[in-house]
């Protein structure tokens, strides 16, 4: 089972609809259709829990979708230009309602309300740049046509890329699409250059005596001085490699400078841009560098610590001191809102088991567990380290005896040093004894509990930090910042305006 939804109508439209205040750019890399299923933090792929699942089908969801887009044509030219389209689509995709045509129709009927939705928060000189690739672009730059009307259509870039060719009768798909589209005629435009074809770099050079020597030598200008021509619209640039420093471990993770490109030549420094769907956050960190406001929003919870950790790593930004981070859950209240919703309950196994710095895994139902980590920690008395694999499980309605013996009975199985049973009611004094029988995990002259207990409450809230006392490892588990939902800047302003 995935932990998103493939269309969240009410809750899209209430967070644009505070969105009113408007914004300057968005630079947006929507799931494309791709068929595929994204797992993140590769380390234990097989297991590790999907991501987002690129795969869509004509089911209620769907069909709920283009109800409401009916229905919201009635009030508004855009919806009706886009009730239109996705009619006139209905024809050419045969009205399926199986197969690969209708999971078009599906993916259509999620995107039209977001790209209009995109459209009216722009400000009257913003810009879209909206990425794709092949498998969806031709449908969607229609769609754009519709929305943001033909006449402002600017360009369709082509980034083209290398990568391991496959052996199909075809020509190899290297190239994504970015469809820029315009709101209005008058835009910010900061010309983007780069050298002319077989352009060859030129140095500045001169000869002058070395204030320190007092010998003469020959000094070259850093900066690079090349013959220079208004930007193509192909872009040659490398995807991420496997091993590239900027990799945070997100499946469809995108170059930096990609979205460095787009937000430099259409927006200036403090403008506000927009990723409504952000992933581990490329636009935002784009938008960071190069001094400009923004705002991420991801349906996966899985996307928020790759995001925080490349904006503490590379701008110094730590969550609720300089940005707000809406979603995760502050206190009991909304984790009961959270676990409530039964299409949400992997996304509180996912942020509970990553608050101990586990792993997510993959939803494989009863007998399985919910988080994975190993950690090499050093044995001084016999100078070699060892593998510490801890395991949890997350119960968010009754626990029993019988739950926590099939959770030992996995730790067994999965020969994991220490498991961890991550309830939101009290352990019974039966459950507590089983820690007994389960005995401990020695290391360094110091024993650990081999199974132990976390009970969420207010108490972790108040203090991330008190984890520590309640959870034993052989390691200290970092405190994640909570998030601070009241805090209080321009972007949290702009987003409650009304
Ligand atoms: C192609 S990825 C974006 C990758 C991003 N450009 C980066 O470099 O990390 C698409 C993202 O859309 C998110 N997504 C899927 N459905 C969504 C929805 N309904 N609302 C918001 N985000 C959604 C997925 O979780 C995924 O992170």
């Amino acid at each position: 089972m995935c932990p998103c939804e493939k269309f969240t109508s009410e809750t899209t439209y209430k967070f644009y609809e505070k969105l009113k205040g408007g914004v300057d750019i968005v630079c947006t890399d929507p799931p494309f259709n791709s068929g595929r299923n994204y797992n993140t933090f590769l380390s234990e792929s097989q297991s590790q829990r999907t991501a987002f699942v690129d795969t869509w089908t004509w089911d209620d969801a769907a069909q709920a979708a283009r109800r409401e887009i009916a229905q919201l044509a009635r009030e508004s030219e855009t919806y009706a230009a886009l009730n239109d389209a996705l009619y006139g689509y209905d024809y050419v995709l045969q009205k399926a309602t199986s197969g690969p045509l209708s999971a078009m129709r599906a993916y259509l009927a999620f995107m039209g309300p977001r790209l209009v939705e995109c459209h009216r928060v722009l400000h009257p000189t913003g810009c879209m740049y909206l990425h794709c690739d092949p498998t969806a672009s031709h449908y969607l730059k229609s769609l754009m046509d519709v929305v943001f009307g033909v006449a402002n259509f600017r360009n369709e870039i082509v980034w083209s890329y290398r990568r391991w060719a496959g052996k199909s009768q075809k020509y190899q798909s290297m190239h994504d699409t970015i469809l820029f589209y315009s709101k209005g005629k008058d835009i910010v435009w900061n010309t983007p250059m780069e050298p002319k074809a077989g352009s060859t770099p030129k140095y500045k050079r001169w000869n002058a005596r070395d204030p320190e020597t007092g010998k003469m030598r020959t000094y070259t200008d850093k900066a690079v001085i090349v013959n220079e021509t208004n930007m193509r619209d192909v872009w040659e640039i490398p995807r991420l490699q496997s091993r590239a420093k900027e990799r945070l471990g997100y499946p469809t993770q995108k170059p930096r400078v990609l979205y460095e490109r787009m937000i430099e030549a259409s927006s200036k420094p403090g403008d506000i841009v927009l990723d409504p769907f952000c992933g581990c956050g490329t636009t935002i960190d784009a938008a960071e560098t190069l001094n400009r406001q923004w705002i991420g929003i991801d349906i996966t919870l899985l996307a928020l610590d790759p995001m925080q950790k490349r904006l503490r790593e590379r701008h110094g930004l730590e969550p609720s001191v300089d940005y707000e981070i809406a979603g995760y859950p502050t206190n009991m209240q909304e984790v009961t809102l959270l676990v409530r919703d039964q299409k949400k309950y992997h996304d509180f196994a996912n942020w509970a088991v990553t608050r101990i710095g586990l792993e997510p895994t993959a939803d494989v139902g009863d007998g399985g567990f919910d988080g994975i980590g190993s950690v090499k920690v050093w044995n001084p008395r016999n100078q070699k380290s060892r593998n510490t694999r801890v395991i949890a499980e997350v119960k968010s309605g009754r626990t029993n005896v019988s739950t926590l013996r099939a959770f030992c009975h996995t730790l067994r199985e999965t020969k994991a040093q220490i498991g961890i049973f991550i309830t939101l009611t009290p352990v019974s004094s039966g459950m507590k004894a089983m820690q007994e029988e389960m005995g401990t995990f020695q290391h360094n002259g110091v024993s650990y509990p081999r199974l132990q207990f976390w009970q969420i409450d207010d108490g972790y809230f108040a203090n991330p930090a008190s984890l520590n006392e309640t959870i034993q490892l052989p390691w200290r588990i970092e405190s994640r910042h909570k998030s601070a939902r009241h805090f209080k800047d321009e972007q949290t302003e702009l987003m409650l305006k009304s």
